[in-house]
């Protein structure tokens, strides 16, 4: 075993023996060990380097409604995003103030809930959140299901947890320019934490 793991080394140091895929061009032949987080390069030991998804850093608006906190349903829909692979790179528990919540709901204003609505919104704790991760806007729509959790669908978030529209626990963006503007007015750009996340390799390069 000694003398295999030597004569292993010697190839290798004496370039006799490459761990790489040959440069065939062709990409299943990457070995799992060459990573890296640039697109198809090659780098200094002619590696193919794998390709990461695009749109990954893609960002979204979640937050608990008053209804959510007061149930103590926090943890249960954090862990729901976790475990779907998002990462978390905002998040606070705040009293909203009406101004954040007028200019929140500015195209409802018309709507007949619109005061009940603000009402609910200011009746205790909020926790906003932010998530990020590949198509975050619409996978979120997804996970917390139809606005009135009459037609939502059980597994998804109000499908779950909720039974009327006036109190349905959870807010999610619903388009990607919505999502940048909810996080610009519910956070300030130094709460937002940029880090990397131990599995993104795993999650996210092909
Ligand atoms: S609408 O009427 O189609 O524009 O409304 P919709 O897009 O479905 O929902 C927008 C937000 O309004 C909330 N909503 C309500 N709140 C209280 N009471 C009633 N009846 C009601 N109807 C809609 C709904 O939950 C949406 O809030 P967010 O925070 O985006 O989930």
């Amino acid at each position: 075993m000694v003398l295999f793991q030597r004569s292993l080394i010697r190839s290798l140091v004496q370039g006799q023996l490459s761990l790489c895929a040959p440069l065939s061009g062709n990409e299943s032949s990457v070995p799992a060990w060459c990573s890296a987080r640039s697109r198809h390069r090659i780098d200094r030991h002619g590696c193919y380097t794998t390709s990461v998804i695009a749109g990954v850093s893609e960002r979204t608006l979640i937050a608990v409604k008053p209804d959510g906190v007061q149930r103590r349903l926090v943890g249960q829909i954090v862990q729901r995003f976790e475990q779907r692979g998002f990462k978390l790179v905002g998040m606070k528990l705040l009293q909203a103030r009406e101004d954040i919540l007028s200019q929140h709901y500015h195209d409802l204003h018309k709507k007949p809930f619109y005061p009940n609505l603000l009402r609910y919104m200011s009746s205790g704790p909020v926790v906003a959140m932010v998530w990020e991760g590949h198509n975050v806007v619409r996978t979120s729509r997804l996970m917390v299901g139809n606005t009135n959790p009459a037609e939502a669908y059980p597994g998804t978030i109000r499908g779950d947890y909720s039974v009327h529209i006036s109190r349905n626990v959870i807010h999610a963006s619903d388009s990607v320019e919505g999502a940048q503007r909810e996080i610009q007015l519910w956070f300030d750009r130094r709460e937002l934490v940029d880090w990397d996340c131990c599995d993104h390799s795993s999650s996210y390069q092909v």
